[in-house]
C-alpha cells in the first residue's frame, strides 16, 4: 500500500465491513444510529517513514433508546475493533446530530399540550401547516446535563409549496429530550404577529417575469481539461499534485499538496480542510439566545453535500465525483456528483508593455477548481478550493440560501431600530449573525520542520536612518510557542503570516516560505464569559499554530454537540508547545459578520469569504514564466507577444 492508498477516501466496501464488525461485537443494533464514520488517519510521522499504513475507520454511534454513545475505531483488514470509548456526556459532550432527530421532533411537539396552546393563542390550529425546526441545543443547565437535547422553533408553511422561513412563529421555543421524547420546556416569551408576506423564490408566479436579453455564454474546452485524476484521488494539474478526499464531517480534504519546481515535486501542505464552521446569532432574547450552530462538529456538513447539475451549478468541462458517506444505519450512502472538478480562466496572469525596448507580453491565468455545495438547514454553502498557475492556493466560501428569520419586534420606544436584527419584509426579521470557519492547514513547506513569522508594515521613526520621514519597513516577528501564535489580523498594518522552512534556502540565501493572507474580518462577537466563547474559543483569534499531534483534528474538540466548552484549541495550546522549526499545524479563522440586507431576501445573493496562500521566497523567480502564450481564437493577432520595435514609439508618444 502506498501513502496515497493509505489516505484515500473510505470506500463503500470498507463502510460495510466496518458496520459488520460493529454489529458482530454488539456495538451496532436496531436502536444504534451512526452519527459519523470516517477514515482514522495514521500518524503522519509514521506514515511518511513507512510509506503505508493499515486502514482504520472511526465511527461515532448513539443508541437512541438508551442515550449511550461510543467512539469506536475498527480495522476492516484485521477484522477487529481497535479501540472503543463510551462517552461520558457531561464531560465529553455528545456525538453529532443524527437524521432521526430531525424527524422525531415534529411528531413529539405536535402532541404537546403546552405548545398546542401557545399556537392556538396565536390563531394557529392547522397542524398540517406548522413546521418544527430542530436546532442543536448548545449549552445545558445542570438539570439537563447528559441529556440529548434539541431546541425547536415553529414556522408556518401555508401550502406544501410555500417557503416556511417566510413565516416564523416567534417567541416560542420548545426544548426536547430526543431520547426519552419528553418536552422539557416550552418558552412562550413574546407574542409577535407571524409575518404574512410569502417568499416563494422558487415559483415563477411569485418572482414575476424573467429579465430579457441574456445571450448564452458557453465555455468549451475542445481538447478536454488539463488535469488528470487517478483512482486513488491523486489529482495532477499543470505542476500541482494533490490527493483529493471527502469526509462526512469536513467535506473536501486534501493531502500531500505539492508544486513542481524544475521537475521536482516540492511539498507545501500535508493536509488541508475546513475543520469547523460555526454560526453564532447575536440576538440574546430568551427564545433564541442559544442559536449557535457548528455545521461540522454538530451537523457533519459533508453528509449534506448536494448532487450537482451540469450547466446549472458548474460550467465548462466538468468532472464529477460521487461522495460516499455512512447513512444513519451505517450502510454506505452515495451522493452522486457531489464533488466538482474543473479549470477556469482567471484573467491576466502577468503582463507588460515596455516603453524602452518595445516588448509586449501578456499571459492569461487559469485555476483548478475543486468544489462542493452543502445545504445545512436554511443556509447553503459552496466550498471552493482554487489552485492557480502563479502558485497561489485560495479558499472561498460561497454563502447563499435563506437567512434565518424571526418576527421583527418593531422599532423601540425612542424610534430606533431593534438592535439585534434587520427587517427584511413587513414584520419579517433576520437576526444578526456570523459565519466563522476554521481552516486546518497541516503545513509541510519543503519538509516537516517549519516556523511562523508575523510580517507587518511599520513606520520608521525620523532619525539618521530616516531623515525625511518617508521611510517605512516590514517587521518580522517569530512566533515561537503556541501562546505566541494566538493572533488577530490587522489590515491597517497589512499583517500576514509567513510559514517557512529554516533548513531550506532559496537562491538568495533566505528561508523558503509560504504566506497566509487573512481577510481580517471580525472574529467571534461574544463576551469572553459567554457560553459560546467557551465552546468556540477557536473563533476568537484569526490564527492559532499548534505542534502536530494526530488526534488534534477539530478546533472545538471531537464532540461539539452539547459540549460545555473548553475543548480543542484552548485545551491543546495550554501546553504552550514549541512551534519554531517544528512539525506545525496552522488554524485559520475567517468568515462573515452578517447584518442581513433587504436584498438578502427571499434568497441571498452569494456572499464570499476565505483566505489566500502564496509562495514567498519559495521559488527563485516568478513561477509562471513557463506559461505559453494563449492560443485561444478569442485572442486577436495584434494581442500576441512582440519582441520590441515600432510599438514602443507609438505608445511612448501617448505617455
Ligand atoms: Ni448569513
Amino acid at each position: 500500500m502506498t501513502v496515497a492508498a493509505s489516505l484515500s477516501t473510505v470506500t463503500a466496501a470498507e463502510l460495510a465491513a466496518s458496520r459488520a464488525i460493529l454489529e458482530r461485537e454488539g456495538l451496532a443494533g436496531p436502536d444504534v444510529h451512526f452519527s459519523y464514520v470516517g477514515l482514522q488517519e495514521p500518524d503522519k510521522r509514521e506514515l511518511l517513514k513507512s510509506g503505508s499504513s493499515d486502514r482504520r475507520l472511526r465511527s461515532m454511534l448513539v443508541n437512541m433508546a438508551t442515550n449511550e454513545s461510543w467512539d469506536v475505531v475498527v480495522s476492516p483488514a484485521e477484522d477487529r475493533v481497535v479501540s472503543s470509548h463510551k462517552l461520558d456526556h457531561a464531560v465529553d459532550g455528545q456525538v453529532p446530530v443524527v437524521v432521526e432527530e430531525f424527524h422525531l421532533v415534529e411528531e413529539v411537539i405536535h402532541e404537546n399540550p403546552e405548545w398546542l396552546a401557545a399556537m392556538a393563542r396565536r390563531g394557529l390550529t392547522d397542524l398540517s401547516t406548522l413546521r418544527v425546526n430542530p436546532l442543536s441545543g448548545g449549552v445545558l443547565s445542570d438539570a439537563e446535563t447528559g441529556r440529548r437535547i434539541q431546541r425547536c422553533f415553529t414556522f408556518v408553511q401555508k401550502t406544501p409549496d410555500d417557503l416556511g422561513w417566510a413565516h416564523p412563529v416567534d417567541g416560542v421555543t420548545v426544548m426536547i429530550d430526543v431520547v426519552t421524547r419528553e418536552v422539557l420546556e416550552v418558552i412562550d416569551y413574546v407574542d409577535l404577529p407571524v409575518p404574512a408576506e410569502d417568499g416563494n423564490f422558487h415559483l415563477a408566479s411569485w418572482r414575476g417575469p424573467d429579465r430579457e436579453g441574456l445571450k448564452p455564454i458557453e465555455i468549451t474546452q475542445p481538447q478536454g481539461p488539463s488535469f488528470t485524476l487517478g483512482q486513488d484521488g491523486t489529482l495532477s494539474w499543470l505542476g500541482w499534485n494533490l490527493q483529493l478526499g471527502f469526509d462526512q464531517r469536513e467535506g473536501l480534504v486534501f493531502h500531500n499538496i505539492t508544486i513542481d519546481d524544475a521537475g521536482t515535486a516540492r511539498p507545501v501542505i500535508y493536509r488541508a480542510s475546513i475543520a469547523e464552521m460555526m454560526v453564532p446569532y447575536g440576538d440574546p432574547s430568551p427564545q433564541r439566545w442559544f442559536q449557535n450552530f457548528f455545521d461540522c462538529g454538530e451537523y457533519l456538513l459533508g453528509g449534506y453535500a448536494n448532487s450537482l447539475e451540469l450547466g446549472c451549478d458548474c460550467v465548462g468541462d466538468i468532472t464529477y465525483l460521487d461522495a460516499i458517506v455512512a447513512g444513519n444505519d451505517g450502510n454506505p450512502h452515495v451522493i452522486p456528483q457531489a464533488i466538482c472538478i474543473h479549470e477556469e480562466d482567471a484573467g491576466i496572469l502577468w503582463k507588460h508593455f515596455d516603453n524602452w525596448n518595445g516588448a509586449s507580453a501578456s499571459r492569461r491565468n487559469r485555476r483548478l477548481v475543486v468544489s462542493f455545495f452543502v445545504t445545512v438547514g436554511n443556509y447553503d454553502y459552496g466550498f471552493y478550493w482554487y489552485f492557480s498557475l502563479d502558485g497561489s492556493i485560495e479558499f472561498e466560501v460561497k454563502a447563499t440560501g435563506v437567512v434565518f428569520t424571526s418576527a421583527y419586534p418593531g422599532r423601540q420606544a425612542d424610534g430606533s431600530p431593534y438592535p439585534f436584527a434587520s427587517e427584511l419584509a413587513p414584520g419579517l426579521g433576520a437576526p444578526y449573525h456570523q459565519h466563522l470557519f476554521s481552516a486546518r492547514l497541516d503545513m509541510m513547506v519543503d519538509g516537516l520542520g517549519n516556523s511562523v513569522d508575523e510580517l507587518e508594515a511599520a513606520l520608521v521613526p525620523r532619525g539618521p536612518q530616516n531623515p525625511t520621514g518617508t521611510g517605512f519597513t516590514q517587521t518580522v516577528t517569530r512566533l515561537r510557542t503556541e501562546s505566541d501564535a494566538k493572533r488577530l489580523a490587522d489590515n491597517t498594518r497589512g499583517r500576514v503570516w509567513l510559514v517557512s522552512n529554516p533548513s531550506v534556502k532559496n537562491r538568495l540565501g533566505g528561508d523558503v516560505g509560504w504566506v497566509l493572507y487573512p481577510e481580517g474580518k471580525p472574529v467571534l462577537m461574544a463576551d469572553a464569559d459567554s457560553d459560546i466563547h467557551k465552546r468556540a474559543t477557536f473563533s476568537t483569534r484569526h490564527l492559532w499554530v499548534t505542534e502536530y499531534e494526530p488526534t488534534e483534528l477539530y478546533p472545538a474538540g471531537d464532540f461539539v454537540n452539547l459540549h460545555p466548552g473548553g475543548a480543542g484549541l484552548p485545551a491543546w495550546t495550554a501546553a504552550d508547545r514549541n512551534i519554531d522549526d517544528a512539525d506545525i499545524v496552522l488554524w485559520h479563522t475567517f468568515g462573515l459578520t452578517h447584518f442581513p440586507r433587504i436584498e438578502d431576501w427571499p434568497v441571498m445573493p452569494v456572499d464570499t469569504c476565505g483566505f489566500v496562500l502564496k509562495p514567498h521566497g519559495f521559488f527563485g523567480r516568478n513561477p509562471a514564466m513557463d506559461i505559453p502564450e494563449s492560443t485561444s481564437d478569442h485572442c486577436a493577432p495584434g494581442g500576441h507577444d512582440h519582441g520590441g520595435n515600432e510599438h514602443a514609439h507609438e505608445h511612448h508618444d501617448h505617455a
